[in-house]
């Protein structure tokens, strides 16, 4: 409701008025009014409009009995319509689950409007310990998660939104009721207890009157979910597969563009789940992921991607050898065995909700889902990361990390898979993403490269995936509880298969594991091709080239000096050029591995995963064909110091002689530091 002199009229909206006209149009039905007229909007949609009371009625210097008349001389009818629209507006009920993603998304919305404004208007101080609380621990580091963490209250307030709305649809999951203001009471405490605290944290008074309306739309909308449209279809299609994906195409389109980078796609993830079962048979004699004795983790498991496609892959199998009536058993004993590991509240709460409605999809339970918020790569059992001074979440923090402790070192985990991040760090980021006692521990993959005089390769190595496929050795031949066997199943950047910073780390696969597979999917997109492949897709949204890794080892006692035999596989063998084509043979591949053309590949030590050049449709590398290699030159003050002419060199030179020396020294050193350029030297 607007003063009587405010125009009403969106393209005159300015200020307080344009940002919470904003806002609003993420309610499903809604009013503005300034008391003359009346709209009526659905999201952004207006659908109706009247006339209320004439404004010369409301001016003070009209006599009430002439503002009388004029009032009586208007027709209501237009504005009671409004009004009993309102007055008689339901939540509406989604249809599907795209327009469930949708209702949750502009709810999700509306909240993050509200935190992000009242982030500027300042906090009341309970809400600003929530705040803290986010930004140390649940969404600390955050760019480990390819955000942006320059803007600290967008990244709280989204990551408060996504949360809250998850949050609220895991508990609604959980107990089956429909929630009220206590929601989080509708967790099991002992099942969920750091996301009963947050939810808790989110929703208590304080928190409450920060949102106003926004808090209601959120209860509304998750009450308005039917779980079974939820349940998986009868063509085997998961819609809470592609709920997140749909909920961020509303909620922040730029978000998409993020997830694609990270979200591996499903016919991928089922082909390294079919291979993980398939090594654990051949490598461990386990009974694949059926096993009772294998434990399995993804450490970083975004929204559960993985371990739902493992648990689906183990009710199937279940099926086939027993008949239906053994699956929902045989999935809740998976859900137990299973782990994740995750660095972000967001995706961590989807996991949790996603991975219950698969138990329970396949009729099996869940009291309590082995997903931990935690980072992988922070030592186990010690202080570090969790921060004393935290307000609501000290104590189930504390229990959160403790778990997660206890399975990064004890359990007996028997197949590390996922897809663990990659990015190229920037001096400065190690310290921050990889920690002190990773960076202490992926010397010695550093160290051999170095002792090989290929130290200026080391310039590649710092990224996070190499961390990651560091700790993966720690945790299956290292911690406390490695058996000293296992399996590997990583999809990854492919750039450790032949680059020679990576040589200590192939050595250290070699010297681990009996076997190693890989499949390469290529992709890379910034590299040359060879002449007769004009395009080569990824099967991400990303430019550098990845492909799976599948390594096992079968016995602790394995002969000094031993070294895996390894095997190659290439995707454009099997003709995939594009992405699709890619991901059809992925499927495929899941189903029949006989589809995929291994070759051996020779070599040993830190030698290259993948044949040598001219083997295959491979070429050679350039610094194997030329005998001196130098990463470059940088240059400086270009602008001065380079010409294309003798002539202009000289003459510029001449008058910068001539300059007073106080004149010619801001000459050159203004010229900053320019590009650096490539140059590969000498004769083959
Ligand atoms: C490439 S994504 C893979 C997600 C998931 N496997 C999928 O396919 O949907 C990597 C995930 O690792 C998480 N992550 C990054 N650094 C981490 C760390 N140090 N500890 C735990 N998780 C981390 C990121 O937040 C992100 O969700």
């Amino acid at each position: 409701m607007k003063a009587p002199t405010k125009s009403i009229e969106p393209a005159q909206l300015t200020g307080h008025d344009l940002h919470q006209f904003q806002r609003f149009k993420e309610l499903p039905l809604w009013a503005l009014s300034n008391l003359v007229r009346i709209r009526l909007y659905r999201r952004d949609e207006l659908l109706d409009q009247a006339d209320a009371i004439p404004l010369e009625a409301l001016d003070p210097a009209t006599s009430a009995a002439a503002a009388e008349r004029l009032i009586r001389a208007t027709d209501p009818s237009g504005f009671e319509r409004i009004i009993s629209s309102l007055a008689q507006a339901r939540q509406p009920q989604p249809a599907n689950a795209v327009e469930i993603a949708q209702v949750l998304a502009h709810a999700a919305r509306l909240v993050r409007a509200v935190v992000e404004a009242q982030c500027e208007e300042g906090l009341d101080p309970v809400v600003a310990n929530v705040r803290r609380d986010f930004n140390e621990t649940l969404f600390a580091r955050a760019e480990a998660g390819g955000y942006d963490p320059t803007n600290a209250d967008a990244l709280f307030a989204s990551a408060f939104a996504q949360t809250l709305i998850f949050g609220l649809l895991l508990a609604r999951e959980a107990s089956g009721v429909e929630l009220g203001d206590n929601a989080y009471q509708s967790l099991p405490e002992g099942s969920y207890p750091l996301l009963r605290g947050t939810l808790r944290a989110l929703t208590m008074d304080e928190t409450r009157a920060m949102l106003g309306a926004a808090f209601d739309t959120a209860i509304d909308a998750v009450n308005a979910v039917d779980p079974s449209m939820l349940a998986p279809q009868e063509d085997g299609r998961d819609p809470v597969l592609y709920l997140y994906e749909n909920f961020l195409r509303t909620f922040d389109r730029q978000a998409v563009e993020r997830y694609g980078v990270y979200y591996t796609p499903p016919e991928v993830v089922r082909l390294i789940v079919a291979q993980a079962d398939r090594a654990l048979r051949e490598g461990l004699g386990a009974d694949g992921l059926m096993d009772g004795e294998v434990e399995l983790l993804d450490p970083a498991c975004g929204t559960g991607t993985f371990l739902i496609a493992a648990a689906n892959f183990v009710a199937r199998a279940a099926e086939a050898r027993y008949g239906p009536g053994a699956v929902a058993a045989e999935v809740s004993d998976f859900a137990r065995r299973m782990h994740g590991f995750e660095l972000l509240v967001g995706p961590y709460t989807v996991a949790h909700y996603r991975m219950l409605r698969e138990v329970v999809g396949h009729g099996g339970a869940a009291e309590h889902l082995p997903i931990y918020l935690t980072d992988t790569l922070a030592p186990p059992a010690d202080a570090e990361g969790v921060e004393a001074h935290l307000a609501f979440l000290s104590a189930p923090m504390v229990a959160e990390r403790e778990a997660a402790d206890a399975v990064k070192q004890d359990s007996r985990i028997l197949c590390v898979i996922g897809n663990p991040p990659y990015k190229r760090l920037k001096s400065g980021e190690v310290d921050r993403l990889v920690g002190p006692t990773m960076n202490a521990m992926w010397k010695d993959l550093k160290d051999p490269v170095r002792n090989a005089g290929q130290g200026r390769a080391l310039n590649a190595f710092p990224d996070l995936y190499i961390a990651f496929y560091r700790w993966a050795l720690w945790r299956l031949f290292e911690a406390r509880g490695a058996e000293g066997r296992g399996v590997l199943a990583f999809i990854t950047n492919r750039g450790f298969l032949t680059g020679a910073g990576f040589g200590g780390l192939r050595r250290m696969l070699r010297s681990r594991f009996d076997r190693i597979r890989i499949i390469d999917l290529r992709g890379d997109n910034r590299g040359a091709r060879p002449a007769d492949v004009t395009r080569d897709d990824n099967v991400f949204n990303i430019e550098t080239g990845v492909c799976i890794l599948i390594a096992w080892r079968g016995r602790d006692d394995r002969p000094a000096g031993a070294e895996a035999t390894v095997e190659y596989a290439d995707i454009w063998d099997a003709n995939a050029f594009t992405a699709e084509d890619k991901h059809a043979w992925c499927q495929r591949a899941a189903e029949d591995p006989s589809l995929i053309r291994f070759r051996s590949v020779e070599g040993s030590d830190m030698d290259r995963l993948k044949p040598t050049g001219f083997t295959g449709q491979d070429w050679p590398a350039l610094d194997e064909l030329f005998i001196f290699a130098s990463n470059g030159i940088v240059t400086y003050r270009d602008g001065f110091a380079y010409a294309t002419r003798a002539e202009t060199m000289s003459a510029r030179i001449q008058r910068w002689l001539a300059l007073p020396p106080r004149q010619a020294r801001p000459r050159v050193q203004g010229n900053a530091r320019s590009q650096s350029r490539a140059c590969v030297a000498g004769p083959l």
